[in-house]
Parts: C-alpha cells; sequence; structure tokens
C-alpha cells in the first residue's frame, strides 16, 4: 500500500516543528501549540533535516527526554537546527541539551524534582510572567548557563527554573508548561510560537478544510475513491471532508456486520444524506459474520474473525464496483506518531485494537488520509465546522470488532440482538437523564448529582451493556426463571488510558435495571460494574 509521507504534504501555512526527545509529553506540547491555532509536526529528535525542514518551520520546541544528557547514546540537538537561526524553546530535557550544545554545564540534582513547584521571576520577561506555580520532573539541573543566557526565573531546588538568550531568542525551561499542572503553561507555549517566533495563529477548522480540499484534488485528480464508513468519528469526517473535496467522485460503503448498536446503520445513511447530501451504500453482510464466529468464545479468535471477515467483503464490494484506485482512510496524527516516536518502553499489548476497516497490505489502494496530521480535538472541530450533526461528531468512542466484544461467551444473533436491546434501554435513559452531553472527556457541562446528595461535576464518557455469559436464577410472577445477565459499564475519563467507573445516581440505575429485566426477553439480572482502569479495561474482552 503506497502511503504518504510528511514531505510530499505542502502546508501552506506557518508552522513550529517539535523534536522528541523521548517525552511522554511530546503529543500534549503539539495539543497546546495547535490549540494556540499554530500548526506544528512532531519529529524525532534524529529525524533527517530534509524532512523537519520540509514543513519550513519559524522556531524549535525541545520536548523532555528520560535520559541524562551525558549518557551515552543521549540524544542531542543536531547542528543544522542552531544553523538556521531559528528560535528555540527547550523543555526539561531540552533545555539541558540546548545548554549542554551551546558550552553550558548540567549536573544530576542532590535529589531528583518531581511534582509542583514554585518558580520566582527573576527579571521582567513575557514568556514566564504569567506563571507561579509549574510542574516539575526531572534529575539533572543547569549549574552553569552558556554564554549569552541568562536566568529569568528560579525555584527553591533550580536556580535556573527558565532561562534565556534574549538575542539569539533560545529559550529553556526546567518545567513542563504542557501539562494542566502548569497553570497557564499554555500561554507561555503561545507566547513562544506567536511572538517570538512570529507565527500567525490561522489554523482554525476552516483553513484545515480548505488546505485538506486542496490537497484531496490534486491527490485524486478524476479519479473515483472509495471509503468504508464504520459510524465511529473519524471515518465519517474523513469522508465528509474527501466528499466535499470531489462530490460523487466518492463512493461511501457501509458494511452492516450484525454487531453494531440499535439504528446504527440507519443513523449514518440518514446523516449522509441529511447532512452531506451524499449517498451511503449500505452492504448487509450479516449472515457472514455470524456464521464465522459460530462457536467461537476466545476474545482474541473473535476479533481476528471480525476483522478479516470485514476485509473480504470490502474486497468484494470493490470489486464490485470496479476496483477505485483510491481509499479514504480515518487515520489521525496520534496513530502517525506513534509509529515513528522514538523508543519508549512498548507497552505490553493487553489486547489488539485493531480497527474493522484497517486494511491489510495487499490491497491495491492508494490512501486518502485527510485527517492525517489532525488531533482527535481537531477532528471533531472539523466535522463541526462542515455540518456533522452532533450526534456523529460527539459520538462515543465503539469498538472496531463491534458488539462481539461486549457478548460474552459465543456470538449468536440472539444473544447480539438481546444485548443491544439491554444497551439500547441503558443508553436511552443515560441520554435522557443528561448524562450524555455533548462534550463528552474533559466537559465540565454536566452536574452529575451524587447519592449523597451533594453535586459535583463530572461526565459519563462511555456507557454500554455487557451480555455476560452465565445465567442465573430468578422469579418472575411466581414462575422460576433461568437467564441471562447483563452488566453495565459507565466510565469517566479523559484519554481512555485510565478511567474511573461513574458513580452514577442509584434512583437512574433502578430503572435502567428494571426496565432491561421488564423488557428483554431472556435476561433476568442486571449488575453494575464498579471497577475502576486499572486494574480492569474498560471493554471487558
Ligand atoms: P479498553 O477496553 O482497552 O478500551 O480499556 C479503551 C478504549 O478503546 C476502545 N476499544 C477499541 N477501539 N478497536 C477500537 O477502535 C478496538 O478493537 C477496541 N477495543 C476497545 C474502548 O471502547 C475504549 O473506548
Amino acid at each position: 500500500m503506497r502511503r504518504s509521507r510528511s514531505a510530499d504534504i505542502e502546508i501552506s501555512m506557518d508552522s513550529i516543528a517539535i523534536l522528541d526527545f523521548g517525552s511522554q509529553y511530546a503529543q500534549i506540547i503539539a495539543r497546546r501549540v495547535r490549540e494556540a491555532q499554530v500548526y506544528c509536526e512532531l519529529f524525532p529528535w534524529d529525524a533527517p533535516i530534509e524532512q523537519i525542514l520540509a514543513i519550513q518551520p519559524k522556531g524549535f520546541i525541545l520536548s523532555g527526554g528520560p535520559k541524562s544528557v551525558y549518557e551515552e547514546g543521549a540524544p542531542y540537538i543536531q547542528d543544522f537546527i542552531f544553523k538556521t537561526g531559528l528560535p528555540i524553546l527547550g523543555i526539561c530535557y531540552g533545555m539541558q541539551a540546548l545548554t549542554r550544545a551551546l558550552g553550558g554545564q548540567v549536573d544530576p540534582s542532590a535529589q531528583r524534582e518531581y511534582g509542583y513547584a514554585e518558580i520566582e521571576p527573576l527579571i521582567h520577561n513575557s514568556l514566564i510572567s504569567n506563571l507561579s506555580t509549574v510542574w516539575m520532573s526531572h534529575g539533572d539541573r543547569i549549574t552553569k548557563l552558556p554564554e549569552g543566557f541568562v536566568a529569568l526565573a528560579g525555584s527553591g531546588n533550580s536556580p535556573f527554573a527558565a532561562i534565556g538568550d534574549m538575542k539569539r531568542k533560545y529559550f529553556g525551561v526546567q518545567f513542563h508548561p504542557e501539562v494542566h499542572h502548569t497553570p497557564n503553561g499554555e500561554k507561555l507555549l503561545k507566547h513562544f510560537v506567536v511572538d517570538i517566533c512570529s507565527v500567525k495563529p490561522n489554523w482554525t477548522p476552516a483553513s484545515i478544510i480548505e488546505d485538506s480540499i486542496a490537497r484531496v484534488r490534486k491527490q485524486v485528480g478524476n479519479e473515483r475513491v472509495l471509503a468504508a464508513v464504520s459510524g465511529g468519528v473519524d471515518s465519517s469526517v474523513a469522508a465528509a471532508l474527501v466528499h466535499k473535496a470531489i462530490g460523487d467522485q466518492l463512493v461511501a460503503v457501509f458494511v452492516d456486520t450484525g454487531l453494531l448498536r440499535k439504528n446504527e446503520g440507519e443513523q449514518v445513511a440518514s446523516a449522509f444524506r441529511k447532512y452531506l447530501g451524499a449517498e451511503l451504500l449500505t452492504i448487509e453482510a450479516s449472515d457472514e459474520f455470524f456464521t464465522a464466529l459460530k462457536g467461537v468464545t476466545e476474545p482474541e479468535e473473535k476479533r481476528k474473525i471480525v476483522g478479516e471477515k470485514f476485509i473480504r467483503v470490502f474486497e468484494g464490494q470493490a470489486k464490485q464496483l470496479g476496483q477505485p484506485k483510491f481509499l479514504v482512510q480515518g487515520t489521525i496524527y496520534p496513530d502517525v506518531v506513534e509509529s515513528s516516536a522514538p523508543d519508549r518502553n512498548k507497552a505490553e499489548r493487553i489486547k489488539t485494537h485493531h480497527n474493522v476497516g484497517g486494511l491489510p497490505e495487499d490491497i491495491q489502494f492508494e490512501l486518502v488520509e485527510p485527517l492525517r496530521y489532525l488531533f482527535k480535538d481537531e477532528v471533531r472541530a472539523v466535522g463541526e465546522a462542515l455540518g456533522l450533526p452532533e450526534s456523529l461528531v460527539w459520538r462515543q468512542p465503539f469498538p472496531g470488532p463491534g458488539l462481539t466484544v461486549r457478548c460474552l461467551g459465543e456470538v449468536t444473533r440472539e444473544r447480539v440482538s438481546r444485548l443491544r436491546a439491554a444497551d439500547a434501554i441503558l443508553i436511552e435513559e443515560l441520554s435522557k437523564a443528561g448524562f450524555l452531553s455533548k462534550r463528552l472527556p474533559g466537559s465540565s457541562s454536566n452536574l452529575m448529582a451524587s447519592p449523597l446528595g451533594t453535586t459535583e461535576q463530572t461526565h459519563v464518557s462511555q456507557a454500554f451493556v455487557v451480555l455476560l455469559p452465565v445465567r442465573s436464577v430468578g422469579v418472575m410472577g411466581d414462575q422460576r426463571t433461568y437467564q441471562e445477565a447483563v452488566a453495565i459499564r459507565a466510565v469517566t475519563t479523559e484519554d481512555f488510558m485510565t478511567a474511573d467507573w461513574a458513580h452514577l445516581p442509584q434512583d437512574l440505575l433502578a430503572k435502567v435495571s428494571n426496565r432491561i429485566v421488564n423488557e428483554v426477553d431472556g435476561i433476568n439480572r442486571v449488575v453494575y460494574d464498579i471497577t475502576s482502569k486499572p486494574p480492569a479495561t474498560i471493554e471487558w474482552e
């Protein structure tokens, strides 16, 4: 499969290059810069000069990193960065690398500094003028400044908490302005990129759309383009963007696997028709999926079967459509960055999060990836600007393998329809009670009453029902029942990497439980999952 590389793409606006020295916060730096409406890209610290200069940066930000600058094999600042004469901001390790490269001295601290610290300005400088509490996380510290530098701020443990060479426009901060724990840290980054690097803040949804349309048109010409739409945010926004660019040259296909939530297919198709004036070709393939899943209970095996089946169904469809040359893929920037980041401890694989729609190498398409440089919040902003409905743009995440991962044990048509009915009741009640408001993670617009009567601000980021592979005894109208049980899963989370169970009001849970047992045949028990992630995961499989 041919992929477009960074250098192939002409970004027609000012930009900033962020060099990743192995920091767990590197992507957050990029997000903060984008929030300041400035385009930026992340590069590994040792990326080739042509790649970095291809985006014509107007300044550099150097991230933190886990190493010590004098360690063998420690990342360093490549020479050409200095030769550009452009402003540089070094953060933590980035500042130490800058100090070392320019002739200063870095030594191990007597004590590792981790957590909140207070900084004191030493001279007036607008870079640090909004800051007092900052977040520190470092072992080494600067003991001698390079020539031309002055200390801008100090902290109890770091006499050089912020440093600068105003003439060359080189700056360094020992703390992390990119994390939320540093109040006003985003202002420091904005000041650096907008005022010091003189970048015009014009990275807005409107400019992103304009830019993408031009690129898609240039890439595909008059050829036909195929898109697999799953109902998820990324594939929907990607297809919508491409449709805006090339109209009827796009054929958007929705594969109904039989493993989707209630009314999902119709909702996506009608949103396409109504908001884009585009037709969605729906392929009814549920028989094939249920046949392939017959008798299988092992979670990874189920995921694999659904992924492969999807590919075969999609291939067949592409053939019938005369094998279009291009395929739209909803790849987003974090996927791109993860695959090229410097070596970090690779997380152990807990479960394969392959998306249905992740097509194999041997498929003969050239990829169109209009979201390749966007973060999730930017994808949503673009979706809204394109006029897609809130229900699509702010949709909860839904796993690629669909309801298979929520139907524990064997996946049969009957069990999936039971699960789907119970799930629809949960979603309906949560939505009526206002827990599924628009801005899912990070929202503060939703007030949730705690069972103790106090009110705390929170929101449900993801909620669903899981059908368990157990039956239990119950009694209904004097009759003994022996039926299946479901669990309700509802979580609050910022990033889906960690999550807490949602402390939903008890009367709401009681209502959902009552309705499920009364309205869904074959279920006589409902339990509520009160485990956080970790140690549990959000999905059960
Ligand atoms: P876990 O269960 O790992 O899930 O805590 C974290 C988030 O990822 C979603 N998820 C998936 N998304 N393909 C996806 O696109 C998958 O195979 C998959 N499995 C889990 C899950 O719903 C949650 O939001």
